[in-house]
């Protein structure tokens, strides 16, 4: 199998290049492309060009415009990566009859109510990312064979993330505010690469299966919920941790004004992805316990 993906130093983008290569041959690309190979959403013709020259069998598009509040500000950048490029690999994709695989997100709902979101309800996005994101899980559903992750939350032990922060700040600060009005599941890059090869492989015995599941990690929390899971973590492992359990003070979004909304409601149902590919999600708390070993050095 011949596998083309795009965006692979982001944090899934990355963890794919582990969890598909037993699949076959890889060929990864980032912005800069490789050689001949153009890997750059903004050059929608050489993306076009590189689809056609490498004829793979599989495309998986890690690759996005994610800076949410950036994209209120450049939401002709946003609406090229997120829409326009991924149509054009839905386009070459149909004509190659390959498979497309791409990931969105749980900002295409509006964040109401507090039930679990499932892939059959209606998408109204709040955000300039959120609507481009949309846009492009309709141009890659034109492609029949095609499988689309809505997933919430990302995190990977790579680079910055969200528990990194709420670290450095445990460790500098004596007192800590976070949101709690925005419930979701935090994550990881790796379960979302594990994931995406095992539907990977069922589709050559089921290609039925094509089409959009959610695929978040079981349970909920807030960010505020997240933080103090993180930073009891680390006190428990020994790191010099300043702030007091009862000083993270759980805040509003509305604490925090930023130039994109943010859903409140941001829990995925993932009923139908276990079902289909007979898959047992873990809790969220198993992920991150992983990540945070991993960046404390344990
Ligand atoms: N992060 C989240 O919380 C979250 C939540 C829900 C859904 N998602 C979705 O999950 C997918 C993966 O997200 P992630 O967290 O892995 O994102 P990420 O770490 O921000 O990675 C995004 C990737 O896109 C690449 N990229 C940016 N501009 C590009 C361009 N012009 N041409 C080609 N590549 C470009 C980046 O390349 P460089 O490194 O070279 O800039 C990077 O590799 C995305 O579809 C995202 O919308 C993410």
């Amino acid at each position: 199998m011949k596998i083309l993906l795009f965006g692979k130093r982001g944090q899934v983008g990355w963890e794919l290049q582990r969890s598909l290569a037993p699949l076959g041959t890889i060929i990864a690309l980032d912005c800069e492309g490789d050689g001949e190979l153009c890997g750059d959403f903004s050059d929608l013709a050489g993306l076009a060009a590189c689809v056609r020259s490498v004829a793979p069998d599989v495309i998986v598009n890690a690759a996005a415009h994610t800076a949410v509040d950036r994209a209120e500000s450049e939401p002709a950048l946003a609406r090229t990566l997120n829409a326009l490029a991924p149509g054009v690999l839905a386009d070459e994709a149909g004509k190659l009859g390959a498979w497309l695989v791409h990931y969105s997100t749980d900002y295409v709902f509006d964040g109401s109510g507090d039930s679990a979101w499932r892939e059959s309800d209606r998408a109204a996005p709040l955000s300039v990312y959120g609507q481009t994101k949309l846009a492009g899980e309709r141009a890659v559903a034109a492609c029949e064979r095609h499988l689309i992750f809505r997933t919430s939350w990302v995190y990977a032990a790579r680079g910055n993330n969200f528990a990194r922060t709420m670290l450095r700040l445990a460790r500098e600060r004596d007192q800590l505010q976070v949101i709690a009005d925005q419930i979701g599941a935090p994550t990881g890059a790796d379960l979302l690469a594990d994931v995406t090869a095992h539907a990977i492989r069922s589709l050559g015995q089921r290609p039925q299966l094509a089409g959009l599941y959610h695929l978040a990690a079981a349970g909920e929390t807030s960010w505020h919920g997240y933080a103090r899971h993180v930073i009891d973590f680390a006190r428990q492992a020994g790191e010099v941790i300043r702030v007091a359990p009862a000083a993270i003070e759980a805040v509003p979004t509305s604490a925090y004004p930023l130039p994109a909304p943010r859903p409140h409601n941001s829990r995925l149902d993932t009923r139908k992805l276990q079902a289909a590919f007979d898959l047992c999600l873990p809790d969220w708390q198993a992920g991150v316990d992983r990540m945070l070993a991993e960046i404390l050095g344990q």
